[in-house]
């Protein structure tokens, strides 16, 4: 009996259906909380119960990417792997490999200096988005639409000081609809997608309120998604894209550890079994 285990700091609903959905197949299933668990150099594999494979589903970040980091040191197959994470968790990293494996992207800029992001913003104008290189649920992602926005935020960086304020990543305004797309890649497939429409703000995140509408997998969203998955290195991953209304899809980024409640409300295939489904073959390959 293949064993699953699912790796958490917080249980979302996500987590749940996942647990579930793997005991509902027949698999021996246990969550092991992040929060509880100690690593030495010296650890072997069977001081662990981690079974055939890991799906790492921590809320944090930072924990989530550590934690795998540990678990491959284990030699423990681990969806998403530790490279994968990073790529994904990085926006910078992100939008420089989805540009390089020729995945249409917003145009973006990358600055280390507050002086030189403000320098950007007078140079190529207005408005342009800036971004936290790590972060969710929209937070930190404000558009800047002139000089005094600008120097708020800016400011307020400045004054946090923290290692990632220095780093500015501002990117074009990408003229679309009041919503975007998310995605969700398991493996090789793209298994759902769903429309996302702001509830008025600039926007689209569902953990900001933004509405679930099932969207259709076209062959085109397909190719681009996949292409974006690949480029991060692939896995279970949530692709977010917006529809430009002169270029057609760009894919703005991709995320690590993909929530679903609400896409699984609108989706035709059920997302956790996929998920389970790629886990068990994927600790076989
Ligand atoms: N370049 C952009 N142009 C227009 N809207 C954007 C742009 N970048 C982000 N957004 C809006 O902001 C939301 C959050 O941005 P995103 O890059 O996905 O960050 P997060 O990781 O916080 O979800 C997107 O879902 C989209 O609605
Ligand atoms: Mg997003």
């Amino acid at each position: 009996m293949p064993k699953v285990r699912i790796v958490f700091d917080r249980v979302r609903l996500e987590e749940k259906m996942l647990e579930q959905k793997s005991i509902e197949l027949g698999h021996d299933t246990k969550m092991i909380d992040a929060k509880t668990t100690q690593f030495t150099t010296e650890s072997k594999k069977n001081n662990y119960d981690f079974g055939d494979v890991v799906l790492e589903r921590c809320v944090s970040y930072f924990r989530g990417l550590h934690f795998t980091a540990a678990l491959e040191f284990l030699d423990i197959p681990v969806i998403n792997r530790t490279e994968v994470a990073n790529n994904c968790g990085n926006k910078m990293l992100t939008s420089l490999l989805l540009k390089k494996h020729n995945v249409p992207t917003p145009k973006t800029y990358f600055t280390f200096s507050s002086e030189a992001a403000i320098e950007t913003l007078e140079k190529d104008g207005y408005p342009l988005v800036i971004k936290p290189i790590i972060g969710s649920w929209g937070r930190g992602v404000v558009p800047l639409r002139n000089r005094e926005t600008a120097d708020a935020i800016i400011e307020v960086r400045e004054l946090n000081d923290g290692p990632l304020d220095r780093i500015y990543y501002l990117q074009e305004v990408v003229e679309r609809p009041p919503r975007d797309i998310r995605a969700i890649s398991v493996g090789d497939q793209l298994i759902a997608a769903m429309y996302r429409t702001s509830t008025g703000g600039f926007k689209t995140n569902i953990a900001l309120g933004a509405e679930p509408i099932a969207c259709e997998i076209t062959k085109e969203l397909e190719d681009i998604c996949m292409k974006a998955s690949r480029a991060v290195g692939g896995g279970i991953l949530g692709i977010d894209v917006m529809e430009d209304e002169k270029r057609g899809f760009v894919v703005h980024e991709v995320n690590n550890t993909v929530e679903f409640k609400g896409l699984a409300k609108v989706a035709k295939r059920n997302i956790p079994k996929e998920m389970i489904d790629y886990a068990i073959s994927y600790a076989k390959r």
